[in-house]
């Protein structure tokens, strides 16, 4: 099947590398001439692991290439696959539509004949109807656009794992649409290895994705409450998690009590979700993902008072290492990322902070250029008073503490993930602090 994927951040290179992979045609389109000709020269511009290997293999096989061309893309496919952003709008807790209402507006009037425009971002609930009636404002005559709604749900690190082999496709299309036997075809590999495919309205499609990113911001920010109360009560927030996650009502899952969520896509988008029930007048129905909101920035305050306190009451003149950048590990991805506002914070009450992320170090430099960054984990650790690990990175977890105690100046460190042997780090004569345990 021939199809175009617009927009090539995170999401749409991936869905237009993964596409061609399961055999389709496909062109990539975005406005931004850098990103296409990066793409064209098959480097992806963010790290994603795997995505390299599919994108090269694809380019050079001819079922792949990008494009800036609206007109192009207008001619090449039937089937449009949009991936553009829905960041957070300035100053309000809303989504910003702008970029998905830009490419309604600049393709649909170059369409002729039957066209389906599967939309990928995560937008509130709404929004495809209010597309269709632009589209259908914007189409020549004679021309028909139809607008179907496939939300995505793949988490960065496992983006082509989960491109190529989802746990579920959700479709939401309108009553008589074609877009079921489209996206049937498109998911053709999938469906025949079982994947379950639900059919849904516009609406159930839209709130599909973002109840599902509320639900996980939820759980971890609960778990990061009875952290809190872990931490007045003497009590382990470890233990506790492995203790009720053997239930498989709960689940072990997303119960990593830590520094907590960030990224591109769970706090925009509980946010948002919040916005949209307002303008709904069900505003009460989300109230509390506030508190969700809430609970998950009050461990970063945590991470730093307890820094203050390990650093004897002031972090002023203390030199802190930073081990992490990006949101989470296996990402180069420093958007809200609980690493660099922890490595922030301390930096602003005076602390000399020293950061090493394996990938992320350029775009942290673009966020945060005020930050000393290392090239290495050692150089980051040398003459430490305090190290905190901020996001787990494998090369993180596998520090041995006899080799990082020789290079700092104080054996003091913040298990802001709670992922090291603690048995061994104290063994190893170290000084541990960890959020929801009492060490
Ligand atoms: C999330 C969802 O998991 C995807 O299903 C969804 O498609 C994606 O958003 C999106 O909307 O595009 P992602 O942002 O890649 O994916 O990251 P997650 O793996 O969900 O992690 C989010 C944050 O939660 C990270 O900062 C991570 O460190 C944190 N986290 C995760 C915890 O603090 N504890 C946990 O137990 C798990």
């Amino acid at each position: 099947m021939r199809m175009t994927v617009i927009g090539t951040g995170y999401l749409g290179a991936t869905h237009a590398a993964c596409m061609a992979e399961l055999s389709h045609e496909v062109l990539g389109v975005d406005v931004d001439e850098a990103k296409i000709a990066s793409l064209k020269d098959s480097k992806v511009p963010f790290f994603e692991p795997g995505l390299p290997e599919v994108l090269e293999r694809n380019l050079e096989n001819g079922r792949l290439n990008f494009t800036t061309d609206y007109a192009e893309a207008a001619a090449f496919a039937q089937v449009h696959f949009l991936g553009v952003g829905t960041p957070q709008q300035k100053g309000t807790y809303a989504a910003d539509l702008t970029y998905v209402r830009q490419v309604v507006e600049d393709l649909v009037p170059l369409l002729e004949g039957e066209h389906i425009i599967f939309g990928k971002s995560t937008v509130p609930v709404g929004t495809a109807e209010q597309l269709q009636e632009l589209a259908d404002s914007l189409v020549k005559p004679g021309s028909h656009v139809e607008i179907a709604w496939n939300p995505e749900f793949l988490r960065e690190g496992y983006a082509v794992k989960d491109t190529i082999t989802p746990d579920r496709i959700v479709v939401g299309v309108r009553e008589g649409a074609t877009a079921e036997a489209i996206a049937r075809e498109v998911y053709a590999t999938a469906i025949a290895a079982d994947t379950p495919f639900l059919v849904t309205d516009l609406a159930t499609a839209e709130l599909v994705k973002v109840s599902a990113n509320a639900f996980l911001a939820t759980k971890i920010s609960f778990i990061n409450a009875v952290a809190e109360i872990c931490e007045q009560t003497g009590a382990d927030v470890v233990a506790l998690a492995d203790a009720i996650g053997h239930d498989d009502r709960i689940g072990r899952k997303f119960l990593g009590a830590g520094l907590g969520f960030g990224g591109g896509c769970l706090p925009k988008d509980i946010r948002a979700f919040m916005a949209r029930a307002g303008e709904l007048g069900a505003d009460q129905a989300l109230t509390f993902l506030r508190e969700v909101d809430s609970i998950n920035m009050r461990r970063r305050d945590r991470v730093v008072q307890l820094a203050k306190e390990m650093c004897g009451g002031s972090l002023l003149g203390k030199r802190v290492t930073v081990l992490g950048a990006a949101f989470k590990p296996n990402s180069d991805d420093v958007r809200d990322s609980p690493a660099l506002s922890v490595a922030g914070s301390l930096s602003l009450q005076g602390a000399a902070v020293s950061v090493y992320d394996p990938e992320a170090m350029d775009n942290a430099r673009r966020v945060f250029p005020t930050l000393s960054y290392a090239s290495s984990t050692k150089e980051a650790l040398i003459d430490a008073h305090l190290v905190v690990l901020a996001t787990e990175w494998q090369e993180f977890r596998d520090l041995d503490p006899e080799v990082a105690g020789g290079v700092v100046e104080k054996r003091a460190i913040i298990d802001g993930r709670n992922v090291l042997d603690v048995a061994k780090w104290k063994a190893a004569g170290w000084e541990m602090e960890a959020l929801g345990r009492n060490l």
